[in-house]
């Protein structure tokens, strides 16, 4: 469709210039709507064509220069120039149906197939998130890595990519040994089946506090680890409860958040392993010692550890980054993946620098195909309770703010389980906060901003779902796909058909940047457009060919907006 266009462009100025139109292709660019302006659908600027074609110094010329060598068609109705570009517009009629029966056909394929993706790797993709630490907190970089990972493999997912998704839970370590120390004497076996998570949080809040000024339950802890290291049943089986019981819990609030993992691996699969890990490192002579003990390997230029990484306690024990390794070398043997995404916050990325620059030095070629994706600290996302401390807590909070905004609200419908509708539109808020800007860059959270019901939020883009949906209760045809494209001569139907047009390169960008923003920014701009052609495209008291050819167009923009809020981890509502 935008392809079509695309193409039926580039095959005129291929002609022109000689050039392949698969080379122009990516170049000729949906111009972007802005408020009831009219525009040309297309644009190619002449400086972004590859070689060099043109001789006049100036672009503007240039532009004249190749629009005067073009010729209208069946497609292309007009063609013009810009500031240094060429503009073009479709023919009204071919577009309308065009799109519009694309956008009905293919669903939720909608703009997964362009041209525009056609160099897409689409291949095994490993992404890597979440990975909270079990009996610790659950703060909200590990939220954010979530639905980061979650919004990543569902992006890689719709664009053909076999995706594995995998939580890499912090389940080793001495907080182990502390929870085994302390369990005895502060555990409860009820408490914690009532719930895990909270339980072991608060053993180890008590038993770490004690710990620091009793220096045999700090013995006992470490006795503990030892036993756990070197296999001891008993340490075993009660490791294997605490983390039984916290994956079960964990993955029912995944559930309310609509993510889910393929794996739940963890870095108590690699303690072994990563002993093999540093006896390789030793047999390739890549082990230093430092003058305070610690064994590292030297990352630096000259040789002399100015950058380096610790890879063993001088105890022999092995650490995070050891166990990574371990990590990394079996996933690349056991799945040969064609891309593994890692995302944490930006804290760890020396973390993974170092990793990869070891994997590098070791010779594993697919960690150029390894990448971390980063982002940035979020301040002020308090609930009722304070702090966050576990993910239940943001989403009870998201809920019970929303089902208040509901109750003051009049608008809102009765629907049958209003906590679950109040969960849903709560949990988009939270996407669309966290997704506006750069991830990058750390952001201020304020519950109030996140739920309001105007403006850029999740609520608004759930709220124009809701809508449309229910408006389209009214069309009874909907497997009727002819429609006359005259019953929507209206500037409101234009300017979106051209927003969709842009759909395939505002995916495109997402994907090659991994970064949401782009999307989130796409979906406000089609709920706005969606909310204007509402006030003038009425359906009720229309003749029945415009109430369905309208109706038709109403249901294009819901698939769109539909697809784009599931890609990004948010339930679109039929009803709120
Ligand atoms: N559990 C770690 C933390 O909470 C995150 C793990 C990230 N993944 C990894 N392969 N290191 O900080």
């Amino acid at each position: 469709m935008a392809c079509l266009f695309r193409r039926a462009i580039a095959e005129q100025v291929s002609q022109v210039l000689g050039l392949p139109p698969e080379k122009l292709i990516p170049h000729i660019h949906a111009i972007q709507v802005h408020r009831k302006q009219d525009s040309p659908d297309f644009q190619l600027y002449v400086n972004s064509v590859p070689g060099d074609h043109f001789n006049a110094t100036s672009q503007v010329e240039n532009a004249l220069k190749l629009a005067s060598k073009l010729a209208r068609n069946s497609v292309i109705s007009e063609i013009r120039t810009g500031r240094g570009s060429v503009t073009f517009r479709i023919n009204r009629d071919l577009l309308t149906k065009t799109i519009l029966r694309k956008i009905n056909q293919d669903g939720s394929s909608f703009g997964m197939n362009s041209e525009l993706l056609s160099n897409t790797s689409r291949g095994l993709t490993l992404v890597e998130y979440s990975s909270p630490n079990i009996a610790k907190k659950f703060h909200v970089g590990h939220l954010r890595s979530t639905i980061i990972g979650n919004f990543i493999a569902n992006l890689k997912e719709a664009v053909g990519c076999k995706v594995i998704r995998m939580n890499y839970l912090g389940d080793w370590g001495f907080q182990f040994g502390l929870l085994g120390a302390g369990f005895n004497k502060y555990g409860c076996e009820e408490k914690l089946r009532a719930n895990p998570l909270q339980h072991l949080f608060e053993v180890y809040v008590k038993v770490s506090a004690t710990a620091e000024k009793d220096d045999d339950i700090k013995q006992s802890a470490q006795d503990f680890m030892q036993r756990l290291e070197n296999g001891h049943p008993q340490a075993l089986s009660l490791w294997t409860h605490f983390r039984d019981l916290s994956i079960e819990e964990y993955a029912k609030v995944y559930k309310r958040l609509g993510v889910r993992f393929d794996e739940y691996s963890g870095e108590s699969f690699y303690t072994e392993k990563a002993q093999d890990i540093l006896k390789l490192l030793k047999s390739k002579g890549m082990l230093k010692t430092t003058g305070d003990g610690k064994i590292v390997v030297d990352l630096s230029e000259q040789g002399d550890l100015s950058t380096h990484s610790t890879v063993m306690r001088s105890d022999g024990t092995a650490l995070y980054i050891t166990r990574d390794l371990a990590a990394a070398i079996d996933r690349m043997e056991k799945y040969t993946f064609d891309e593994m995404i890692y995302v944490t916050d930006k804290s760890q990325q020396t973390h993974f620098e170092h990793l990869f620059k070891i994997l590098e030095i070791l010779g594993k070629e697919r960690v150029s195909k390894c990448q971390h994706v980063k982002f940035g600290r979020v301040q002020g996302m308090q609930t009722r309770r304070g702090d966050v401390i576990f993910l239940e807590d943001v989403l009870d909070e998201a809920r019970s703010r929303m089902l208040q905004n509901m109750a003051n609200s009049e608008t809102s419908k009765t629907t049958e389980d209003p906590a679950d509708t109040a969960e849903k539109i709560g949990i988009a808020a939270l996407i669309v906060q966290d997704f506006k800007g750069p991830l990058f860059s750390d952001y201020q959270f304020q519950w109030d901003q996140a739920l309001q019901s105007s403006g850029d939020t999740g609520v608004f883009l759930q709220y124009t779902h809701a809508r449309l949906h229910s408006l389209l209760n009214l069309w009874e045809t909907r497997e009727k796909e002819e429609f006359d494209a005259n019953c929507l001569q209206d500037p409101s139907v234009s300017s979106t058909l051209r927003h969709f047009l842009r759909y395939d390169e505002v995916i495109h960008k997402t994907l090659k940047e991994l970064q949401p923003r782009y999307l989130v920014s796409y979906l406000m701009g089609l709920g706005h457009l969606a909310n204007v052609a509402h006030r003038s495209l009425h359906v009720k008291g229309s003749s029945p060919d415009v109430a369905h050819a309208r109706l038709l167009f109403f249901n294009s923009i819901r698939v769109v907006l539909a697809n784009g809020m599931r890609l990004l981890g948010i339930t679109p509502l039929d009803k709120m």
